[in-house]
């Protein structure tokens, strides 16, 4: 079974280097392992032209971009692996964006829910079935790497690289908060640093093969979510507050300076990365389409009409 580690930082660098020792672990752990670093790839953001949904609904076996870029590597061996450890740079407080650009690309278009429905009609239909990797349970770690020296800087690091988890409902055993190496001056000088990206490879690498059941392995703080691990919290004004990475419902209270949130077994169990998760998601979109086509059909003369103002923004601007 394999492991890939994918360093989103510079050659040789502090993401490389941390990255690359969780996969040392792996192998000695008994996993196969593969490096790749990704900053000489040319991965170009989604451009919403619908073009994998077409491959899916017109039968194809494989999901394609219709991209001609290098986001095809990296997506192939995500999809042969069978763990994967990402180490990615801060820039701006978030993960740099050629990762969100994969992720646009990757996730959607390899929803679980979308995938298996399908399947559904195809092997009803007696017709070919999408190529199987799509359905591989899978185990991630995370490394998030920034040059500041509190968390302050860092704060959606560790959030931005869970968003690779969903749409293929993997797991993830554990994460590394590597921020500081500003004044670290290089990951080898911090050995407890080493060690913590070392025990999420072996995390991920015994985890292979395993149903995701059968695995409670967490390497890392335990943060506020039950799930994720992250510290991040969406508050409404009442003490039902939300993970906003998982999706995940919680009771909040506060014992003098104290924070509790508690998060029930049915919250956990419906987190994004989850079957029910994936599928609440897919049934809304569902949803979504009976409501809004009817609407779409209803105003088809009417809305060309009121879409010329905007169409022509420039030449009503100028004249108002
Ligand atoms: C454009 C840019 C923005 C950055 N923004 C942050 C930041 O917001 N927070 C932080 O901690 N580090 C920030 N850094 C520092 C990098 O996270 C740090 O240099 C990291 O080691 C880069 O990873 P690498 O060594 O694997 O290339 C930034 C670096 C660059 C180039």
């Amino acid at each position: 079974m394999k492991v890939l580690g994918i360093s989103f930082g510079r050659i040789d660098q502090r993401s490389d280097v941390m990255v690359k020792e969780a996969l040392f672990a792996a192998k000695a752990a008994g996993a196969e392992v593969e490096f790749i670093n990704t900053i000489r790839l040319n991965i170009g953001h989604c451009r919403a032209c619908d073009y994998c949904s077409r491959c899916r609904d017109k039968g194809d076996v494989e999901i394609h971009c219709c991209m001609k870029d290098d986001y095809h590597i990296l997506e192939e061996k995500c999809l042969d692996a069978d763990g994967i450890i990402i180490a990615a740079p801060v820039y701006a407080v978030g993960i740099v964006g050629q990762f969100k650009n994969f992720v646009d690309r990757f996730g959607p278009s390899h929803d679980r829910a979308a995938l298996l429905e399908e399947n559904k009609k195809r092997a009803e239909a007696g017709k070919p079935l999408l190529d199987e990797r799509y359905f591989k349970d899978r185990y991630v770690g995370y490394i998030s790497v920034g040059g500041a020296q509190t968390h302050n800087w860092v704060a959606l690091g560790l959030p931005m690289l869970d968003l690779f988890t969903f749409s293929f409902c993997m797991k993830c055993v554990g994460h590394v908060d590597a921020y500081d190496q500003g004044r670290t001056g290089h990951p080898l000088f911090d050995k407890e640093l080493m060690r913590k990206c070392a025990d999420l490879g072996t995390a991920v690498a015994t985890s292979l093969g395993k149903p995701y059941d059968e695995v409670d392995t967490w390497i890392g703080p335990d943060g506020v979510c039950p799930v994720c691990h992250n510290q991040l919290l969406s508050i409404n004004g009442t003490t039902t507050v939300e993970c906003p990475i998982c999706g995940i419902f919680g009771k909040l209270s506060v014992d003098g300076d104290k924070v509790t949130v508690d998060f029930s077994e049915e919250e956990k169990n419906r987190a994004r990365n989850t079957n029910i998760g994936i599928y609440e998601h897919y049934n809304e979109i569902q949803n979504m389409i009976t409501v809004c086509v009817p609407k779409l059909i209803a105003n088809k003369d009417t809305l060309p009409k009121m879409m010329e103002k905007y169409k022509n923004f420039d030449e009503v601007v100028n004249n108002m």
